[in-house]
């Protein structure tokens, strides 16, 4: 497994999104996705299915210090009280004594983020994340962040994919030494039946969706595709063994658009 190195921590360039595997659905694609040799999970609290996560963990078989957890706590919970209440609960949930990387899921303009920040260190001070970082954060944020955190971030875990053009936030992040995280790699499914992905593919014997997901692997993100399809785990994983051409690149960012998101939360701040 390719690894990413990020202000301390060591983290597979390849994940498996969470979102919506519930029940038996998600105990199994997580315990299929480790034997199959994936060696990182993307959870959150909010998702509503650590437990699950949790069960495929420790069905897996595979030793804790061998794979990469990932959670996340929501953005109504940033006060340090709830904040030390919800990482508990995710443990709890996930029966784990720590993660390896706790998120601010979303910025709350309404909580200052000196107080999400300060109780997200004594959370990692204590032991039960081992890496801290963030999610949804514009560059302005990043910047706010680095300054009062006294522990290092190691991710912005933002949207990204070839319909959106994250160069600036990913700057920013370089910057600072920080990795980018690219949920909804494949757009949500929408890259699967996308034209020139295909035909890119095509020329290396690959599928547009693998096609995607390698796009950001070269432009040095993670990735954390989610699927509840056995089947297509393997195909999700097997983008490592292939390297798009520059020109094959370059075509693929002009498909960047400034509406090009797919995620649409309405109480969400605005993007920079
Ligand atoms: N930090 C945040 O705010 C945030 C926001 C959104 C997501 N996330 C994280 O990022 C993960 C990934 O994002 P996402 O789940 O929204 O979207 P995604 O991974 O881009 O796309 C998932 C969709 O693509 C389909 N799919 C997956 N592999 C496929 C394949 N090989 N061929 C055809 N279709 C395929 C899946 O359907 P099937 O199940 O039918 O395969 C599913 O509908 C999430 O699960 C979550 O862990 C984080």
């Amino acid at each position: 497994m390719q690894m990413i190195e990020a202000n301390g921590a060591r983290i597979p360039a390849l994940g498996l999104g969470t979102w919506q595997l519930n029940d038996r659905v998600g105990a199994r694609i997580v315990e299929q996705a480790l034997r199959l040799g994936y060696r990182h999970i993307d959870a959150a609290l909010i998702y509503g299915n650590e437990k699950e996560v949790g069960e495929g963990l420790h069905a897996s078989g595979v030793r804790r210090e061998d794979i990469f957890v990932t959670t996340k706590v929501p953005h109504t919970e940033l006060t340090p009280p709830a904040l030390e209440r919800a990482v508990k609960q995710s443990l709890a949930n996930l029966r784990l004594t720590d993660v390896n990387l706790l998120l601010i899921h979303w910025p709350n303009p309404q909580i200052p983020l000196a107080e999400t920040i300060g109780a997200m260190c004594k959370m990692k001070k204590e032991g039960y994340a081992r890496h801290i970082g963030v999610s949804n954060f514009t560059v302005a944020l990043v910047e706010e962040a680095v300054k009062l955190s006294s522990e290092p971030i190691v991710t912005n875990q933002i949207e990204w994919h070839p319909y959106l053009d994250e160069s600036l936030v990913q700057a920013a992040c370089k910057k600072h030494g920080i990795a980018v995280t690219a949920y909804c790699p494949i757009a949500r499914g929408r890259a699967v039946g996308d034209e020139l992905l295909t035909r890119i593919g095509a020329k290396y014997g690959k599928t547009a969706g693998q096609v995607s997901l390698r796009w950001l692997i070269q432009k040095g993100a993670i990735v954390i595709p989610r699927t509840s399809k056995v089947e297509r785990l393997t195909e999700n994983m097997t983008i490592f063994d292939f390297e798009l051409l520059r020109e094959d690149m370059a075509e693929i960012d002009r498909l960047a658009k400034p509406a090009g998101r797919v995620v649409k939360v309405g109480w969400a701040p605005a993007w920079d």
